[in-house]
């Protein structure tokens, strides 16, 4: 890279300019100035997505697909360059690959039903980790309770890494399906889930990557990826609420029976029979989350204009100053130290439940999760009661950090006391 072309890099990452595209953090909390760390449960939305749904409800709104008049002929023609602007985003080869859900959640929920109405009978096995969110688990297990199937847990290290070798074990001519996460919400480990997949296709196995904490901090592209499945949401990548994808490919999405029907799912209709569309409509049953949908291909096109990789590049500077900062505590004990980690910190502190600490940081102005983040087997595992997250986004800065591990200082000396 030429000297120039550094600095033109540098300069596109000013941290106090980008930070003023998010109002909120402009708040204070408590009476000190909000420092928001708790990016893994959702992200802050900058001004230019607020805008544009500002924009969408004062001079746009109309319903989509169903109109002739001229509101909802434009709003759809919005609606569906939205979804060429996130399959370019994830490297689909068709937009028709890009299903507009709700959120992770329903785009999992999506597979489990359709995926396991037709491909899962009894004695089938389906494969998850042991680092799972609750939304990667409770899916297949109902199916596995109403298919009697079975569900197959990959075992981890401490250091919070899948054991790739139990996972190849586990591996069987039973297995319908591995259902894994990519970037762990508690632990911010990056799974190799590109072995993964390699791994299941030998067997002929198609598998679904939960990308809901990937997407924010890594480029990912299906092509190389080749996920059969991906999820994610809007609102954890400065998207808004209720929006999120279900990425299926092609082959696959012809072969699944439909997951939710109703109106805008159809060519006709009669008592007698039914004809529905192809995809995304025939997954699409309703009126979507239209300004979400808008919304989120705004906030991609905001991630871009930065590049994921710079981005991802800050975010671990600021993951590897927070892990020295805070090893540098006594007692305090970092859970989750693998070798390829997202920009999440968890720990614990001996003595002192997470709660107390998470309570005592929100009276200095600083947000951050404390509990089991909704991966209960995986606390189990570390035999703890949960721990308290602090995730970072390319909007944190060093500086809140540090005022950050000052607070932890504090708090603990507060509780010891
Ligand atoms: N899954 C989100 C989190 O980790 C809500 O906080």
């Amino acid at each position: 890279m030429t000297q120039k072309k550094h600095i033109e890099k540098k300069a596109l990452f000013d941290v106090q300019k980008i930070r003023k595209d998010f109002p909120i953090l402009l708040r204070t909390m408590n009476g000190k100035p909000l420092i928001y760390f708790d990016n893994g449960a959702t992200t802050q939305k900058p001004n230019q997505v607020i805008d544009a749904i500002v924009k969408y409800y004062t001079g746009q709104n109309a319903n989509i697909h169903r109109g002739v008049h001229r509101l909802s002929q434009d709003v759809t023609v919005e609606y569906e360059n939205a979804r060429v602007t996130i399959q370019k985003h994830i490297g689909a080869k068709h937009e028709h690959e890009i299903i507009f859900t709700r959120g992770t959640t329903e785009s999992i929920n999506f597979v489990a039903t359709a995926f396991g109405k037709k491909f899962v009978n009894a004695g089938d096995e389906i494969i998850v980790s042991e680092m799972e969110h609750h939304s990667n688990i409770l899916p297949w297990q109902q199916l596995c309770e109403e298919k009697n199937a079975v569900l197959k847990v990959i075992p981890i290290t401490d250091s919070g890494e899948l054991l790739i070798d139990e996972y190849k074990k586990l591996l069987s001519e039973k297995t319908k399906l591995v259902a894994i996460v990519h970037v762990s919400n508690t632990l911010g480990t990056v799974n190799p889930v590109k072995d993964i997949v390699s791994i299941a296709h030998a067997k002929n196995i198609p598998v679904l990557v939960d990308g809901a904490q990937s997407i924010p901090h890594l480029k990912v592209d299906m092509q190389d990826l080749d996920a059969d499945f991906y999820c994610f949401s809007g609102h954890k990548m400065y998207a808004p609420t209720g929006v999120g994808i279900l990425y299926g490919k092609e082959a696959w999405l012809k072969k699944l029976p439909n997951y939710q029907v109703g109106g805008g799912t159809i060519k006709t209709v009669s008592f007698d029979k039914t004809e529905y569309e192809g995809s995304p409509l025939r997954f699409e049953a309703g009126t979507p989350n239209i300004e979400g949908g808008i919304g989120l291909a705004v906030a991609l096109d905001y991630i871009n204009a930065f590049g994921l990789e710079n981005i991802a590049a800050y975010e671990h500077e600021l993951l590897t100053y927070a892990t020295e900062k805070l090893s540098a505590i006594e007692d305090l004990r970092i859970i989750g130290t693998a070798k390829e980690k997202a920009s999440v910190i968890s720990f614990v502190v001996d003595g002192i439940h997470p709660l107390d600490i998470g309570m005592l940081l929100d009276a200095q102005g600083i947000a951050v999760r404390t509990g089991h983040h909704c991966t209960q087997p995986l606390v189990a595992h570390y035999q703890i009661p949960g721990t308290v997250r602090a995730s970072f986004s390319f909007y944190n800065t060093k500086e809140e950090i540090d005022v950050f591990v000052n607070a932890m200082m504090k708090s603990i000396q507060r509780i010891r006391k």
